[in-house]
């Protein structure tokens, strides 16, 4: 038992992935959408007053008029979505927690939103369908590993219509700068967030080479103990636009956040506007 627990806290090798569920767990996808659904909490999707700022900024630099066809990859309980749908565009989500995408297309058939929802893992897209306009918003593309990350670009890069846009948003090195290194443990006696009965957290929070960081965290119940990690990739303006050009895309403008702040070098995030 010790050793395994051991085992558990050491500081894993670059991009070691969780071995359980996470996104699809039982419990734990239900705390997912909750956090999700917050309009007031900035973890899984941003604060909501953000979400209308952001669909406000992209339908005037990408309208649905010019580029109506919008694949929204990683598109959580529908959020964006929706938003884009009343905008005029052609919505197609796709989301592999089986949790957010049936959330969403209940609230699609409730709200009469004609949406196309599709429960598929991204790094393995093939639809048979080209876009006019793709976004991947909330960071998701820095918390894959190097060669996810070139695979989702080739596969996104197929998905689209030449000239088409693809806007997708990441952490910058300010917030790998500023992110800090720490060991800590949580005693939660009546359930929280990673189980509903109760458990002991333990949380490891590390620095690596090349910008990335993983907040790993171990949980240690009565019925088993399972680590989770999840890491995330920083970039730099420069990092960013080799990683978009090496998959073919043309860069049209770099931003600081993805409602159109302008970019500058102490920006916490980027948001990159690339072209087929
Ligand atoms: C940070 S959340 C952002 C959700 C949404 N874009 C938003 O801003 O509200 C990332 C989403 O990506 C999904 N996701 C993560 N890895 C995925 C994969 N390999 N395939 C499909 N969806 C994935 C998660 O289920 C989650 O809904």
């Amino acid at each position: 038992m010790l050793n395994d627990i051991i085992g558990c806290l050491k500081k894993p090798p670059l991009y070691t992935k969780t071995k359980g569920e996470f996104w699809n767990d039982e419990y734990i996808s239900k705390q997912m959408l909750k956090a999700h659904l917050n309009p007031e909490f900035n973890g899984a999707s941003r604060k909501l007053k953000f979400i209308d700022k952001s669909v406000d900024w992209i339908k005037e630099i990408v309208p649905s008029t010019d580029y109506p066809l919008l694949f929204d990859i990683g598109c959580g309980p529908g959020i964006y979505a929706e938003r884009f749908c009343k905008q005029g565009y052609q919505v197609t989500g796709m989301d592999f927690s089986k949790r957010s995408i049936n959330y969403a297309r209940n609230s699609a058939l409730k709200k009469r939103l004609d949406i196309a929802y599709l429960y598929q893992n991204y790094l393995d897209m093939k639809l048979y369908k080209v876009f006019d306009f793709a976004t991947m918003i909330y960071c998701d593309y820095g918390a894959l590993s190097t060669i996810d990350r070139k695979n989702l670009m080739c596969k996104i890069y197929q998905h689209l219509k030449p000239s088409a846009k693809f806007l997708l948003d990441v952490f910058s090195v300010e917030t790998y700068n500023s992110f800090q290194e720490m060991q800590t443990w949580e005693i939660c006696n009546d359930g929280g967030f990673w189980r509903e009965d109760g458990y002991i957290a333990l949380y490891g929070h590390y620095k690596y080479s090349n910008s990335v960081t993983l907040e790993q965290t171990t949980i240690i119940s009565n019925t088993n103990t399972a680590t989770y990690y999840l890491w995330n990739t920083c970039f730099t303006k420069e990092t960013l636009i080799e990683e978009a050009k090496e998959a073919g895309f043309k860069v049209c403008e770099v931003f600081g956040d993805i409602a159109g702040e302008p970019y500058h070098r102490g920006s916490p995030t980027i948001a990159i506007l690339l072209e087929k």
